[in-house]
């Protein structure tokens, strides 16, 4: 769907924990809006997976500040649903349950949460975005006009991840035990939360909405008509 000339071109900060639907939610209203759509999410993997890659990560642990130099020249962009990082898509690999398990660690550090708001703040300087992620309501952008937190039951949650790890590993790759799976995200839940830095928080206006049972039509819908009638008020 178009934008309507006319009408006032909001932010929409999706928040919550992992695999609370937010990124499904969020792709699909930004597509009905006629809105760009940011997975803040995948920025933070994209650094994870690129200090995977040089080897960096136990250096990190013991001098987070050296995170510095992984961050200098950083080129993170998006292209339809494929993410690139210095100009290498990265979309598939940066879903990998080793960047999953060690992400909560990249994104607690400072400097990077320092760099990728700043990133984050331009990619919607013109508005008519939709962005998830953990603290868009409450840091990033505690001025969006709409601001949702997302949330679900631990089992379903890691059931819907399983779901996602069988569609998007190579056949033959081994997948984690689903039990495994819920104790994971139930650590990166404490880990997002309990952070020093913008920690998973519901912001005070945000509408909370528990996907546990809820279809991704219906959950889509709910969002879609909140940011209509908000597009109307504003006009
Ligand atoms: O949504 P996701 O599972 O792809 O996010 C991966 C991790 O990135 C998550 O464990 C916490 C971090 N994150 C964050 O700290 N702030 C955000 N705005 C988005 C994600």
């Amino acid at each position: 769907m178009k934008q309507e000339i006319g009408k006032k071109r909001i932010i929409i900060a999706i928040d919550g924990p992992a695999a609370s639907g937010k990124s499904t939610t969020a792709r699909r209203v930004a597509q009905q809006l006629g809105y760009t759509y940011i997975d803040t999410g995948a920025m933070y993997r994209t650094v994870t997976l690129k200090a995977l890659q040089q080897g960096v990560l136990d250096d990190l642990r013991n001098s987070p500040e050296s995170v510095s130099s992984l961050l200098q020249d950083i080129v993170i962009r998006f292209d339809g649903d494929r993410v690139l990082v210095d100009g290498r898509d990265v979309t598939a690999e940066i879903r990998e349950n080793r960047v999953s398990r060690e992400v909560s660690f990249i994104s607690s550090l400072k400097p990077v949460r320092d760099r990728l708001r700043e990133m984050q703040r331009e990619m919607g300087r013109q508005r008519a975005v939709v962005m998830d992620g953990r603290d868009i309501g409450t840091v990033v952008f505690p001025d969006a006009e709409l601001k949702i937190f997302l949330v679900a039951d631990a089992r379903k949650r890691a059931e819907r991840r399983y779901a996602e790890l069988i569609a998007t590993t190579p056949k033959g790759t081994e997948l984690p035990d689903l039990d495994v799976l819920e104790e994971e995200i139930k650590r990166r839940d404490r880990d997002d939360a309990e952070r020093e830095h913008a920690p998973l928080r519901k912001h005070p206006e945000a509408h909370e909405i528990d996907t546990s049972d809820l279809t991704i039509e219906r959950q889509v819908d709910i969002v879609y008509n909140l940011a209509l009638e908000i597009e109307k008020d504003d006009r």
